[in-house]
């Protein structure tokens, strides 16, 4: 049973929901989404890797409420899975599984497994009423958080989508356990850039507990998972669908990330580790437009170092990065806008920074 919990409100007026973390929560989910989505028909959809671990643990929870009829349906785990096909496989699964308007959908798993049960949601019937269970921590800190649901085109990803907001989140920090190190830590980079853009004391803590974060403390997990959560939260309802430029903090770091999945094919880093490494540059770039000191590139360098996340570009072809910068979905009119820091904690969106300037920050000088 749970130890402790704490709780995060998204505010989003008649779309506002909690966001519950703490250990052992799995058991407690048939009354959390009994709370927040009653109904009698569920459909959890998770993928190949975490299902077979949690799918069972979570059905069980269900055990008291009469009446509850759950199916569970499983795609392929990976980021490959993550497209209109599989998708297209999901509505028929729901459709022959008998799910209607009154079905609502638990998204079991990490980002990819979010993105599509949130998008499945969003469309099956026209739209039903969903819940979030995030199995990594990038789900907990991010995905799970917000609303953006979707998946990939060949030519982009997730091009295809909805702001489509969870009826509830429930975050079991023992479900990280199981985690590769490697996707651990790469949930980790996001965990640093929100100090990075939101709060400088948050920074500090995690500088001063970097060895009880990578032994996955309970008590540390939740605490820092509650503080990402929050933070998101505050951005989402200031701007929840990005249109005032409040959301695009939350960019930070990302517009070189991009160009870095680009170019190695999503091969070589985890979306963690690119973000690491988009930050670093993004850093580098803000001093070079004498915008922030050398000393707060330092700092993040240190922490992600510690963390054990990358820390240097490898050598890649620097005009191919900036193609593929330029291409990015938020870029405008052949001009880049960056999210960059003026301190740690603080952040300004920045438009019109010629491709230039920008190749500068791939490696230090
Ligand atoms: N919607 C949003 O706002 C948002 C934000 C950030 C990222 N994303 C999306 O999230 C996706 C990445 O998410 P991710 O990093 O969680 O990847 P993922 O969902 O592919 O999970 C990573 C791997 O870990 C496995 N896994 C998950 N939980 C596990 C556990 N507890 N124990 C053992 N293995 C486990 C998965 O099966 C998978 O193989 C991307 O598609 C990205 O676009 C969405
Ligand atoms: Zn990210």
């Amino acid at each position: 049973m749970a130890s402790q919990t704490s709780c995060v409100r998204v505010a989003l007026s008649d779309r506002a929901y909690d966001i519950q973390i703490g250990a052992g929560l799995l058991a407690t989910a048939g009354e959390f989404v009994g709370c927040c989505a009653a109904a009698k028909h569920y459909v959890v959809i998770t993928d190949g890797n975490v299902g077979p671990r949690f799918a069972d643990a979570l059905c069980e929870s269900f055990a008291s409420l009469e009446d509850a009829r759950l199916d569970v349906l499983s795609f392929t785990a990976g980021e490959a899975s993550k497209n209109i096909g599989s998708m297209q496989r999901l509505w028929e699964q729901m459709l022959e599984i008998g799910a209607d308007r009154s079905t609502v959908v638990i998204a079991l798993g990490g980002g990819v497994v979010g993105d599509m049960a949130g998008f499945a949601a969003a469309t099956f019937t026209r739209g039903l009423p969903f819940v979030q269970i995030p199995t990594t921590l990038l789900a907990d800190v991010d995905s799970s958080v917000g609303g953006k649901v979707g998946v990939n085109l060949p030519g982009g990803k997730n091009m295809v989508g909805a702001f489509w907001q969870p009826q509830g989140v429930l975050i079991d920090t023992d479900l990280l356990a199981s985690l590769p190190d490697r996707e651990y830590k790469a949930g980790l980079a996001e965990v640093v850039k929100y100090g990075v853009i939101l709060d400088e004391a948050f920074f500090a803590y995690l500088e001063g507990c970097v060895a009880p974060l990578l032994a996955r403390d309970p008590a540390v997990l939740r605490q820092v998972i509650s503080r990402c959560c929050q933070l998101k939260a505050e951005v989402v309802v200031a701007d929840e669908r990005e249109e005032t430029g409040v959301r695009a903090v939350l960019n930070y770091g990302h517009t070189f990330c991009h160009a870095l999945e680009t170019v190695t094919e999503y091969r070589r880093f985890l979306h963690g580790e690119a973000v690491s490494l988009g930050m670093l540059c993004a850093s580098r770039l803000a001093e070079d437009l004498g915008r922030v000191e050398r000393r707060v590139t330092a700092r993040q360098s240190d922490l992600l170092q510690a963390i054990g996340l990358p820390i240097e570009v490898p050598k890649l072809d620097g005009d191919a990065l900036t193609a593929a910068m330029l291409k990015d979905k938020k870029t405008r009119h052949g001009k880049l806008r960056f999210v960059l820091p003026t301190c740690i904690g603080h952040v300004d969106v920045v438009d019109g920074v010629s491709p230039d300037r920008a190749k500068k920050a791939w490696w230090p000088k």
